[in-house]
């Protein structure tokens, strides 16, 4: 496996936006200008390529496949950690044809030492991935949304396969659909995360694990943007043009944001931590900042 900060993207050559599956995606948006939109695209991959480099990460860089435009977000592909990576099962069927896909990706990057092995989910559920299941490196755990896209069993799926707690957090909105969308933990401790997103059983569990001093709530406004959506590592974070309300909120807490252009994957429902997947997480790497303040 890998110990330095790497992250898969998923070139945009097949990207567009012809489908809807979120309250956010836009086909009829993507269809009055579909080159301009692809060349804006593009530009905007770039951008995010070069914000994570600036930030400390080496990019794999994996092709996409025509007739699968969503593959531009490997979030959703797979769990990874301790170099043991699980393959997601997409709930839609525009997005199944990415299966196949990311597992050759996957074997070619287990051929290449970068993660150890390759493992399948049970049979009878759905889980889409890091975008549904994210390693908290400050608590040690996943948190796991369900509801909209993932099945509350594979959060028990998840812990079986990587003998780590897996806390399931129920997703109340189809706005936010996937965990990624509404909850981002940062490296201090820090938790960012849009309440009206969660179930009021999963607000309080999420309360009682996370005390007030650490939690940032982002507003409707924060949401809309896509911001909750970031990439962090260390003080770095990587996301979309964001709000006044969150460069103070993030910036008064020691971190240095990279805001990127992404508004032609908004577009899709998507925004920087979802085009992305880390491929480096460790179990053992627990970031002990201010977690137990
Ligand atoms: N159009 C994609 C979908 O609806 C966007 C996925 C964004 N990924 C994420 N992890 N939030 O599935």
């Amino acid at each position: 496996m890998i110990t330095t900060p790497t992250i898969l993207l998923v070139e945009p050559t097949f990207y567009d936006v012809s489908y809807s599956i979120n309250p956010w995606m836009d086909p009829q948006a993507w269809a009055r200008d579909p080159r301009g939109m692809h060349r804006s695209a593009s530009r905007a991959f770039d951008a995010l390529h070069d914000a994570l480099r600036l930030s400390g990460f080496t990019v794999e860089l994996a092709p996409g496949f025509p007739g699968v435009p969503d593959m531009v977000f490997p979030a959703n592909a797979a769990v990874v950690l301790d170099g043991r990576a699980v393959l997601a099962r997409f709930r839609y069927p525009q997005r199944r044809g990415e299966e196949a896909p990311f597992a050759s990706i996957f074997e070619s990057l287990r051929q290449r030492g970068l993660v150890d092995e390759v493992m399948q989910l049970p049979a009878g559920c759905y889980q889409e991935g890091a975008g549904d299941c994210i390693w908290d490196a400050s608590r040690g755990h996943f948190w796991a949304g369900f509801g909209p896209r993932s099945s509350r069993e594979a959060a028990d799926a998840m812990s079986a396969r990587f003998g780590r707690e897996v806390v399931a957090l129920e997703l109340a909105t189809e706005h936010s659909y996937h965990l990624d969308v509404c909850f981002c933990p940062l490296s201090g401790g820090d938790l960012l995360y849009y309440p009206p997103a969660f179930t009021d059983a999963s607000l309080r569990e999420l309360r009682a694990r996370v005390p007030a001093s650490l939690r940032i709530e982002a507003t409707e406004d924060d949401l809309r943007h896509f911001s909750v959506n970031a990439v962090n590592l260390h003080d770095q974070v990587v996301m979309t043009r964001t709000t006044p309300h969150l460069r103070a909120e993030l910036g008064g807490r020691g971190y240095h944001l990279r805001e990127v252009d992404l508004s032609p994957f908004m577009l899709s429902g998507g925004g920087a931590y979802c085009m992305t997947l880390r491929l480096d997480r460790s179990s053992g790497a627990v970031n002990t900042a201010r977690a137990a303040a």
